[in-house]
């Protein structure tokens, strides 16, 4: 822009002017692009707007690198319906606030999980349960219509490995149809919202994917409405490539939308408990960080080769720097799965991921 300006200045002048001589140096340069720049589909970072308040570092990258975003907890049931009382919107107002002040797409996670179910819940009995999902969900969704642009509405349905529904307080209290229920209310307060059904270890544990996809399509048959399956893709460095790009593909072969919604690659392993970690890269090297970027590489070129363009809600990484991973205090682990560093600068992964977008 200013360069083509400095080269029309002596066409629009003529040569009664003196055009005045500019250093090259001195051409104000745009940033580089940030990582949304660089895709054709949405790229999303999960924050909690009370963690990036008064670090500049961080926001800059919220603002610099993302055109979505989702509340790591601040949209949880834990952090609304924090005690029997009314709920309490304190934490996801400020969240949705913040990301639309930012400019950025609002991404709400999430309506029922298991994890975290408040106390307060568990002695309510099957139609006080219905009761009260339905109106919690109401409440919720209608709050934020037109403004939340799509939800997680059930998070972590299946159990942890196999293809079996999740033992979860819902699913005990209610059975099986608190999931077509929790869409179709969401449905009703915000019709215009993308519904996903979202869980971990589906790219790699097929009977998990199988048993997810059953139920999706049992949820299109009853004519539930569904919009998009979200893999959250928390991943290690030895998940097979192939294995994803295949998952990927079978999902996208229900037609609905594929969010890749908290993404990161440990170098580590867990067993997906709290607290679950297993120790076996102690030290970070040049050499693993340069193969961490190519399997962010990888990543984003087998979503953008199994997943078509019409259908890509979108890539979202979860707490996006090493200093701020949810993994090293969940797993009890030290490990390094995200695109910053713990000084918040771009790790080879990041460029990895970069690459994987355009090339
Ligand atoms: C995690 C958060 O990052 C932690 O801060 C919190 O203590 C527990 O939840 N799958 C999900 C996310 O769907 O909500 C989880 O987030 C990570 C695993």
């Amino acid at each position: 822009m200013y360069k083509s300006l400095f080269l029309l200045l002596p066409l629009l002048y003529g040569s009664a002017c003196t055009t005045p001589a500019v250093e090259t140096s001195e051409i104000p340069t745009a940033d580089p692009p940030g990582l949304a720049d660089l895709a054709d589909f949405p790229i999303g970072g999960a924050i909690n707007e009370g963690r990036v308040r008064g670090d500049s570092a961080l926001l800059a990258i919220v603002s610099e690198e993302f055109s979505s975003l989702t509340a790591t907890n601040d949209m949880k049931m834990y952090a609304i319906a924090r005690g029997p009382g009314a709920l309490d919107f304190t934490l996801p107002d400020a969240f949705v606030n913040f990301a639309e002040r930012q400019g950025k797409r609002v991404f709400g996670h999430t309506l029922l999980w298991h994890y975290g179910f408040p106390r307060h819940l568990m002695e309510l009995d099957g139609e006080a349960a219905e009761g009260f999902i339905n109106s919690y969900i109401d409440t919720v969704v209608t709050r934020y219509r037109g403004r939340v642009d799509g939800w997680d509405v059930v998070n972590e349905a299946m159990a942890t490995s196999g293809g079996e529904l999740r033992e979860t307080p819902w699913l005990e209290k209610i059975g099986k149809a608190y999931i077509p229920m929790a869409f179709r209310a969401a449905d009703r307060a915000d019709p215009e919202a993308k519904l996903f059904i979202n869980d971990f270890n589906t790219e790699r544990d097929t009977a998990k994917l199988n048993g997810l996809l059953a139920l999706v399509e049992e949820m299109q048959a009853d004519g539930v409405p569904i919009d998009g399956i979200g893999f959250q893709m928390h991943i290690r460095m030895d998940t097979d490539e192939e294995l994803i790009g295949r998952s990927l593909a079978k999902a996208a072969a229900t037609g609905l939308l594929i969010h890749l919604s908290e993404v990161d690659i440990i170098f580590n392993r867990h067993d997906d408990t709290q607290g679950g970690g297993e120790q076996i890269v102690d030290k970070i090297t040049p050499e693993l960080l340069e193969q961490q970027a190519q399997k962010y590489e990888s990543l984003a070129r087998l979503y953008r080769e199994n997943v078509p363009p019409a259908q890509r809600y979108g890539i979202t990484f979860w707490s996006f720097t090493d200093r701020d991973t949810w993994i090293n205090g969940f797993f009890d682990l030290k490990d390094w799965p995200t695109l910053y560093d713990e000084q918040l600068q771009k790790k080879p992964a990041y460029y990895g991921f970069a690459r994987g977008l355009r090339e």
